[in-house]
Order: C-alpha cells, then structure tokens, then sequence
C-alpha cells in the first residue's frame, strides 16, 4: 500500500508549502498530494478557496491577485507555492497527486506536467490529477489520454466505481468515510487503482490493507511508513 503525504507532511509543517514538500521526501513517502488552483495565468498550491485559514492574508482566491497572495505568510515564513515549485523541489523522486481544486485554463497545466517531464526528471506516469470536478478531470483526459486522472468521491454510489471507469480514470481516490470492501472489489474489477483519505490511524490503515486499497493520504506519512513495514514483516 503506496503512502502519500497529504498536504505534504502536513502534521509537521503548514500545510501545502514546500517545508511540508520537504519533510514529506525525508519521510521517504511514495507519493505527495496537494492542491491547485489557478490565479491569473499561475497554478498555486493551496486547499481553500479563501485564504485565511491557512495564510496571513484575508479574501477569496477569486479576487486576489498572484502577486498579492505570493506576499502572505502560509505559516512559518513559507510563501504559497507555485505547482512548477513543488515539482522542481520533487524532481521526480516520488509520485506527485494534484488535485485541481480551480482550473480555468486545461491546458496550462497539461504543458506544465509536460515540461516538468522533459526539465524536471519527472515521468508522465508518475503524475495523477485528481478532481471531485469529473467534468475537468475528463476534459483533461480527452486533451492528453497519456496524463492519469483520479476520480474523487465523497461518497457510495449506487454503482459503486462505474462512474471512475466511465471517465477512463486511473483511479478512485475515496473518502475513508465511505468506503467498503465492496467497493474497492468493484474498483479492482474495473481496473481502477484505490487510493483514500485522509488516513492517520493504525487500525484504518490495517483495515484498508487488508481490502488491498492500493495507496493512503495521510498527514502523518512518517508514520503510516512505519506501521505498514510492521505490517509487512508480521505477513511474511
Ligand atoms: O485528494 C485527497 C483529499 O485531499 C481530498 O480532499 O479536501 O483534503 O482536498 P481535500
Ligand atoms: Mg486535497
């Protein structure tokens, strides 16, 4: 079962910011989840659609500009990240999930993720883009079929992970909450990867290892490491 730190190692420094980016690496986690969104012609990476939750700045995303919100504190003197920052500070050494959480302007990223390919060390395949817009995340797919796209719910629905395979996705990226074995199985047979958030506790992680869920979110990802290596060396 694949770790990705979710926010970056997000219970150890602010999160999505490049210390949380950084420790995250240290911890030796398969994959990073952050979040995106485009301001002006930049993809920043930041959760909330108002900022100041996770900055010292006040107002809604919408009506800030780039410049304005590059000078506010995401905690601990980190600026907010551009998406081309993260990926340069990752360089490829592990899996990167954006979840696009505002995107006018498809293309920008799709030529970000290509450039980030031929400069960065990245592979293609090591990107997934994940949205709970599945109608973005589906135009993305029908722009670039090579770029891997993760359909994230919220929720069961009535034909459990038939809506993931119907936009040709790499992956359901679920909520903990609800979930069940059931689903995952249907995932499976669809050919659907089972990634979930956001997982913290040992007795979930155990419980979604035992469903062969295929990678976690976890804000702790330091730990979630270290407890499935238990788990690991207890099967064999
Ligand atoms: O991508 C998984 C998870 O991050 C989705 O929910 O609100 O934490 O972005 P949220
Ligand atoms: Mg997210």
């Amino acid at each position: 079962m694949q770790i990705f730190a979710h926010r970056g190692a997000s219970a150890h420094a602010p999160e999505n910011t490049l210390l949380a980016i950084k420790i995250a690496l240290e911890q030796g986690v398969d994959g990073i989840e952050i979040d995106v969104h485009q301001i002006e012609q930049e993809l920043v990476v930041i959760h909330d659609r108002w900022v100041h939750r996770t900055t010292n700045g006040h107002g809604q995303l919408a009506n800030l500009s780039f410049a304005q919100i590059r000078t506010f504190d995401a905690g601990q003197g980190e600026q907010v990240p551009t998406l081309w920052e993260v990926m340069a500070l990752i360089g490829g050494k592990c899996r990167l999930n954006i979840e696009v959480k505002g995107l006018k302007d498809k293309t920008l990223l799709i030529t970000q993720l290509l450039k980030a390919e031929a400069e960065l060390g990245f592979d293609l395949e090591q990107f997934i883009v994940s949205s709970f817009d599945h109608h973005l995340i589906s135009q993305i797919k029908t722009l670039n079929t090579n770029i891997k796209i993760g359909a994230l719910t919220a929720s069961k629905p009535i034909n459990y992970a038939a809506f993931a395979a119907q936009l040709d996705a790499f992956s359901v990226n679920a909520d903990i909450a609800f979930l069940d074995e059931a689903f995952v199985q249907d995932a499976h047979q669809r050919g659907l990867q089972v990634y979930v958030y956001t997982v913290d506790e040992p007795e979930d992680l155990k419980m979604l290892y035992s469903w062969k869920v295929d990678g976690v979110f976890c804000n702790k990802p330091g730990a979630a490491k270290t407890y499935i290596k238990s788990l690991n060396s207890q099967l064999r």
